[in-house]
């Protein structure tokens, strides 16, 4: 199965265990860093990859060490990055990740991602795939206004698709969801996301406004409450397969969307599609970092077994 995914590309510098609150004019050390691949769209990249799809990569990252942490991690999960645009006057976006206990500051610099557009792509390329994905809407400003055309020319050509807008951290929530969600086979937001991004007070409400505009399938992912499943006039709750001890939540968003379509592109029915998508979520929470559970196919099958008691089939 060949997917395209269409996304942000940046990488986390995680500082974590400080001298002392950080603060503008002051200076402290943190005890621990870590540099990773920071970006939703590509730990989602990673994982349909980890799960056994061929998956190629469009978006932009600049000419430097950054880029290169990318790529390594590209190649190491199979990603094809043969369709990345490198931008040598742009420095590869990063987040600085100021770990505190349960929570974090996060500072980004979008670089290279802001950059990319429609012009870098070559729209004849999009018949060679059975499935485009489009991720994190608010972290591609000049790509944000095509977005319903690449969905809309990837349907006319017969691909089927996806859309995860992740959050948008102007919090602005300009969006047009009735432009983009009727070329859109499913849409992955979380919960906070679909409130905000419909302007709404609670679930039940921004469910109630999908229902008004053209939109197919929706996922809402629900955390360590789960998931449900929005199509037609019915709603599907999944209550998940909880970890009491997670180790890091991180991509668990991005592999709950990597286990549904690697279900969903081989047409299995919607209820199979979502209890994957929440075992793999599952098992993406047993591991640090956001694609180390599932890049080990005999660690992933045994765990689904061994704490979940489902196997990953
Ligand atoms: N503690 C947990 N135990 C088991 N599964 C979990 C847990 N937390 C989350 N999940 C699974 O992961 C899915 C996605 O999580 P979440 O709702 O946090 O998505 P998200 O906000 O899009 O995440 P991301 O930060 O990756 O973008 C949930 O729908 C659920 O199936
Ligand atoms: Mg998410």
């Amino acid at each position: 199965m060949k997917v395209l995914v269409i996304g942000e590309l940046n990488v986390d510098i995680i500082l974590d265990d400080f001298s002392d609150s950080p603060q503008i004019g002051r200076e402290v050390l943190a005890e621990k860093m870590n540099i990773t691949l920071g970006s939703s769209s590509a730990i989602f990249a990673s994982n349909l990859s980890n799960l056994g799809n061929h998956v190629d990569f469009m978006g932009g990252i600049g000419n430097d060490y950054f880029a290169e942490v990318i790529l390594k991690s590209f190649a190491k999960h199979k990603v094809r990055t043969q369709l990345l645009t490198r931008f040598p006057n742009h420095p590869t976006g990063a987040t600085f990740v100021l770990n505190a206990g349960e929570d974090r500051a996060n500072v980004t610099h979008l670089g290279a991602m802001a950059h990319f557009s429609i012009e870098q792509i070559d729209l004849n390329q999009l018949n060679q795939y059975q499935h485009l994905h489009i991720s994190s809407y608010f972290f591609q400003p000049k790509l944000k206004k095509d977005i319903s055309t690449l969905f809309r020319l990837a349907k006319n050509g017969g691909l089927t698709t996806s859309f995860d807008m992740q959050w948008d951290p102007l919090e602005h929530w300009d969006i047009d969801l009735s432009e983009i969600l009727p070329y859109v086979d499913i849409f992955f937001p979380n919960e906070a996301e679909l409130i905000n991004a419909t302007h709404s007070q609670s679930l039940e409400e921004a469910i109630n406004h999908l229902r008004h505009i053209n939109y197919h399938i929706c996922a809402v992912k629900q955390g360590n409450k789960g998931s449900t499943l929005l199509h037609n006039q019915s709603s599907n709750h999944h209550p998940g397969f909880l970890n009491a001890d997670v180790v890091d939540a991180i991509g668990a968003g991005d592999s709950f969307n990597a286990g549904f379509i690697h279900q969903f592109i081989r047409r299995h029915p919607l209820d199979k599609c979502q209890d994957y998508a929440s075992l793999v979520a599952a098992i993406s929470t047993t591991q640090i970092g956001g694609t180390r559970a599932l890049e080990d196919r005999q660690y992933r099958e045994e765990k689904a077994i061994a704490q979940f008691g489902k196997a990953l089939s």
